[in-house]
Parts: structure tokens; C-alpha cells; sequence
């Protein structure tokens, strides 16, 4: 794992290329580990996954450390990766995928649980694990079907099929496409808009956003009355429109 720093924006970047950067429990440890400590540096503000090399984000779950697993090894395996993932959900800080080549498996699932997706137009996305004779084990049964709705999810997971970049954008699967080579200078632009923008809000957007997915929407909007009315009590909110009013930038 490689973490880089520069104004405000961290780079992680999964890194075993000879293996497409394929994620087994040490790469999981290791990259919960990095993000519990990007979480607590005042300094980030905002956080961008990337794979090493021009070829692959992440393409899985590494095959040969689950070929021989007990169930219970699987179980705790699945947990982990959960656990891991849902620290992405959990962070108040935004977290965008550059998606720089093959995101399949528990790479798509790496990139399901971050905030906002990048992809390079040679990205390949996928949840090929029934040809594996398992399903999606880091939250692909979940996320998917939350992000794309169910009939996309049960074709992409059923068939276990590859789709382009091109069509992982025409499904919302992920939100940009750009050239090859070009996914994580374009996350960078995005990290530098949100930079620009209240982080307290920014925090509160991305939490009430991922809180009101489990919940009714009566119980969501009572949620949003909350954390809108939250928002008045911190001074990014008097800075941000006083600013407006006054025809200049704000000063987060
Ligand atoms: N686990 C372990 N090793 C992997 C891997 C993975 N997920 N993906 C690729 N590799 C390894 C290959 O075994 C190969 O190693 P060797 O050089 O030692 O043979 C190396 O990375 C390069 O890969 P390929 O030679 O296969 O490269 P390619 O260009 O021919 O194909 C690919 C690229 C289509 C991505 C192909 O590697 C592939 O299909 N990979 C597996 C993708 C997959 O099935 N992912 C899901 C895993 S299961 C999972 O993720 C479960 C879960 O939800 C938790």
C-alpha cells in the first residue's frame, strides 16, 4: 500500500501489480489501517483509491489465498473485507475510486463502497465470482443492487459478465469516464471541487446520503431536517453565505 499526500488530497494506492493488485487479507489489514489514519489527519480532506500500474484498479479477491479456505476462513474473510469497505462508508471524508483498468470481484466491491468512481475508458468492471463457484463476499450482492438497482445487480452478478467503462457509466455504475491513463489526475479535480466546499458540510452530505439508504424516506427526511438544521450551528454556514452575499469566495 503507497499513501501519498498533497494539499488536503491522500493517495492510496493498492500495490501488487504482478498479481493485477488482487486484495488478500494482508492488503485488507494493511489498507484499513492507512484510512483509520487518513480519517484522523486534520490535514485530508479528501481521499483517492487507485490501483499501481496502467492495467488493473483491483481484479479481486486474491484466488489462490481463497482456493483452499473452510467456510469459517471464507466467513472471516468476508468480514474483513466488510469491515474494511465499511470504513469507507463510515469516514467523514469523501472517498473517490480512480478506476485505472480491471475492477472486478472485490476490486468493483472496493469501488462500490467509495463515494464516487472514476474510470479510465480501458477500465474493465465486474462481479465475476459465480464463475468461481462463490458470490460476491465484500458487499457486491449489496452495494450493487443499492447503486444500480436490483435487475442490473442479479444481470452483472448473474452472469458474472464484464462490462466497459462505457456502459458501467450508462448504468451509473460509475460517474465519469475519461481517457486512458487520465482516471486519477480527473479524481484529482474532482478532490479539488470538493476542497473548495465546506468540509463540515461535505461530511454531513456524504453521512446523511449513506444513512438515509437504510431507512424509510419519512425517516430519511426527518434525518436531512436534522442535519440541515446542524448546519446552522457551525460557522461555515454564516462564512458560505455571507460570502455569496458578498460577491466573494468563502473561506473554509
Ligand atoms: N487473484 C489472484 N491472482 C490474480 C487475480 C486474482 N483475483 N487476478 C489476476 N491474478 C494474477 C494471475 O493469476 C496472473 O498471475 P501469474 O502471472 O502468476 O500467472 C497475474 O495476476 C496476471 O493476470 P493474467 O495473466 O490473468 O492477466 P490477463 O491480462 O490475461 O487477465 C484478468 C486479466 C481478466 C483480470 C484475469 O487476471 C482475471 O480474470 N482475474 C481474476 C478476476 C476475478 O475472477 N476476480 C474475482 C475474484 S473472487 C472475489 O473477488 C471474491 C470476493 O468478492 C471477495
Amino acid at each position: 500500500m503507497l499513501t501519498e499526500k498533497d494539499g488536503g488530497v491522500a493517495l492510496v494506492t493498492v500495490n501488487r501489480p504482478q498479481v493485477l493488485n488482487a486484495l488478500n487479507r494482508e492488503v485488507l489489514l494493511k489498507l484499513r489501517k492507512v484510512l483509520e489514519e487518513l480519517e484522523s489527519s486534520p490535514d485530508i480532506r479528501v481521499v483517492i483509491i487507485t490501483g499501481a500500474g496502467d492495467k488493473s484498479f483491483v481484479a479481486g479477491a486474491d484466488i489462490a489465498g481463497m482456493v483452499e479456505m473452510t467456510p469459517d476462513d471464507a466467513r472471516e474473510f468476508s468480514r474483513l473485507g466488510h469491515e474494511t469497505f465499511g470504513f469507507i462508508d463510515a469516514m467523514t471524508k469523501p472517498v473517490i475510486a480512480a478506476i485505472n483498468g480491471y475492477a472486478l470481484g472485490g476490486g468493483l466491491e472496493l469501488a462500490l463502497a467509495c463515494d464516487i468512481r472514476v474510470a479510465a475508458e480501458n477500465a474493465r468492471l465486474g462481479q465475476p465470482e459465480v464463475g468461481l463457484g462463490i458470490i460476491p463476499g465484500f458487499g457486491g450482492t449489496q452495494r450493487l443492487s443499492r447503486l444500480v438497482g436490483p435487475g442490473r445487480a442479479k444481470d452483472l452478478i448473474l452472469t458474472g459478465r464484464t462490462v466497459t467503462a462505457g456502459e458501467a457509466l450508462s448504468m451509473g455504475l460509475v460517474e465519469y469516464v475519461v481517457p486512458q491513463g487520465e482516471a486519477l489526475s480527473f479524481a484529482r479535480r474532482v478532490a479539488s471541487q470538493i476542497l473548495e466546499k465546506s468540509p463540515s458540510a461535505v461530511t454531513r452530505a456524504k453521512s446523511a446520503i449513506n444513512r438515509g439508504l437504510d431507512i424509510p424516506l419519512e425517516q430519511g427526511l426527518r434525518l436531512e431536517e436534522e442535519e440541515f438544521s446542524l448546519c446552522f450551528s457551525h460557522p461555515d454556514q454564516k462564512e458560505g453565505m455571507r460570502a455569496f452575499l458578498e460577491k466573494r469566495k468563502p473561506r473554509y
